[in-house]
């Protein structure tokens, strides 16, 4: 059964196999990697299974595609790096299957999550602090009290709250129980001798994020505060703002234990390890390959979307060192700018690789930028897998397409070989081989090949 979105698509035809994830192993040829999953293939509960939704993310890529190319391209021991880490699919993924990983990035609050969720948990432990925060904060909740030191058996130097915090943030966005409920639970928190307190942040700002005056439809987006009822385009009814905070702060807690609880079933004692940086310039140890989704040109604020989690927990704010951010937008100059600050980065990686190591990144090139990105890092180009991004709610105007550009840093003498690409509009028959002076590349034509598959070499 498809999706509407999917049939308008017109690529999940009958007998068109997406690949089984867990199937794939480093024999596995590149044509025969569909990246094409249906909703029905990879529902939304699989995609965001266990801790990959601690905390909500805008601009995450699926497990699922990182576990492809785990599997193909890495073996158990082996390090990869992401260099742009985000909430940290790689880092969780490269777990499960053994691997090292590391992960790098600029947002203080997505460096936070991804150590919420790769951490090792003593899972009593973690419950009965996530539960003992929950039930300090009804409390204090509930005697209505501004006198938080009551409720502390041990509160001799904890200092009363008065709630009311001077920031423009806060202020303006939560309502003023909503607020003072959040600032009990932080104020708990960080005050407490908690072992799991990036955990308890967590939960914070996700409660933080869900309790903000906005309309359910621009959560991501948040424009200007809901005070009054509105006409709900996601629900279809009347709803309300809400006004508390203290339904979220126990949903999530009660769903951060079962998911950090079903991601140590997986969790192997593979490395993991997160630096606060600019991956422009910070020193990467030794690694193996990189798989990363970078920021693309003028689309996501990274600090932006997660403004209340600085507001709340006093985080340092690197945004002017993100590259490609959406307040730089999209003109010829920014697009320099962002070129620059990607060829840095990877050539920054390049740098701690060994010699036949792989650089797959994921991105949906949409100004054509990273062929070019490629030719200047002067990396072989193994092959180019393009997949439709198949979401399942949200409408949008065009299909959206992302690629998967796999390079490989050459070895010594080696020479580097460079892809080009296809117009989307060619179809698979059309088009047999593509010659230039260069190299020959070749077009997979199999059944079960994702269009628009391009190879440098076979492979
Ligand atoms: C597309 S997101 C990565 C999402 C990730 N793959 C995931 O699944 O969550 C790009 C990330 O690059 C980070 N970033 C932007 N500029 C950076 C820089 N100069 N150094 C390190 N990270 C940077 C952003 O903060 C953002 O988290």
């Amino acid at each position: 059964m498809l999706t509407n979105a999917e049939r308008r698509v017109g690529i999940y035809e009958v007998g068109y196999q997406p690949i089984d994830p867990a199937s794939v192993n480093p024999d596995t040829p590149l044509e025969a990697l569909n990246l094409n999953w249906t909703e029905r293939d990879l529902p939304e509960r699989v995609r965001t299974k266990h801790v990959h939704r601690l905390h909500p993310y805008l601009g995450k890529y699926i497990p699922q595609l990182v576990e492809v190319f785990l599997r193909k391209f890495f073996a158990p021991r082996q390090t990869v790096l992401d260099p742009f880490v985000g909430s940290g699919t790689t880092l969780v993924q490269a777990n499960e299957l053994g691997i090292h990983c590391v992960g790098c990035d600029i947002s203080a609050f997505n460096v936070l999550i991804c150590r919420a969720k790769t951490a090792r948990y003593d899972l009593v432990r973690m419950r009965r602090e996530v539960l003992d925060v929950l039930e300090r904060t009804r409390r204090a909740v509930e005697t209505q009290s501004h006198q938080l030191e009551l409720l502390f058996e041990r509160s001799v130097e904890y200092a009363p709250h008065d709630y009311q915090e001077h920031n423009a943030y806060l202020n303006t966005w939560y309502a003023p129980q909503a607020l003072r409920e959040l600032l009990t639970y932080r104020d708990i928190v960080e005050r407490g001798d908690y072992e799991y307190k990036d955990l308890l942040r967590v939960i914070l700002c996700r409660s933080a994020r869900s309790a903000r005056m906005t309309p359910h439809y621009e959560l991501d987006f948040p424009k200007v505060p809901q005070r009054e009822p509105y006409w709900c385009h996601k629900h279809r009814r009347i709803c309300e703002p809400t006004t508390e905070a203290m339904k979220f702060l126990v949903r999530y807690s009660h769903d951060t234990i079962r998911r950090v609880s079903e991601f140590a079933q997986v969790r192997t004692d593979a490395r993991v390890e997160v630096f606060h940086a600019d991956s422009r310039t910070v020193p990467f140890p030794d690694i193996d390959g990189v798989i990363t989704s970078p920021p693309y040109v003028g689309l996501i604020d990274y600090h932006a979307q997660h403004a209340y989690a600085y507001a709340l927990l006093g985080l340092q704010d690197l945004s002017a060192q993100e590259i490609g951010s959406a307040s730089e937008g999209v003109s010829a100059r920014a697009r320099q700018t962002y070129v620059e600050g990607i060829v840095q980065v990877f050539q920054n990686a390049l740098n701690s690789m060994r010699s036949g190591g792989y650089l797959i990144v994921v991105a949906n090139d949409r100004h054509q930028l990273y062929p070019a990105i490629g030719e200047r890092l002067g990396v072989e180009v193994v092959g180019v897998v393009e997949r439709h991004v198949n979401r399942r709610t949200g409408l949008r105007g065009t299909e959206f397409f992302e690629s998967v550009f796999i390079w490989r840093k050459p070895l010594k003498k080696h020479l580097s070989r460079t892809a080009i690409s296809l117009p989307r509009s060619r179809s698979r028959d059309e088009i047999e081989s593509v010659g230039s002076a260069r190299c020959t590349r070749r077009l997979i034509k199999s059944k079960n090949a994702p269009r628009y598959q391009l190879y440098s070499s076979a492979f």
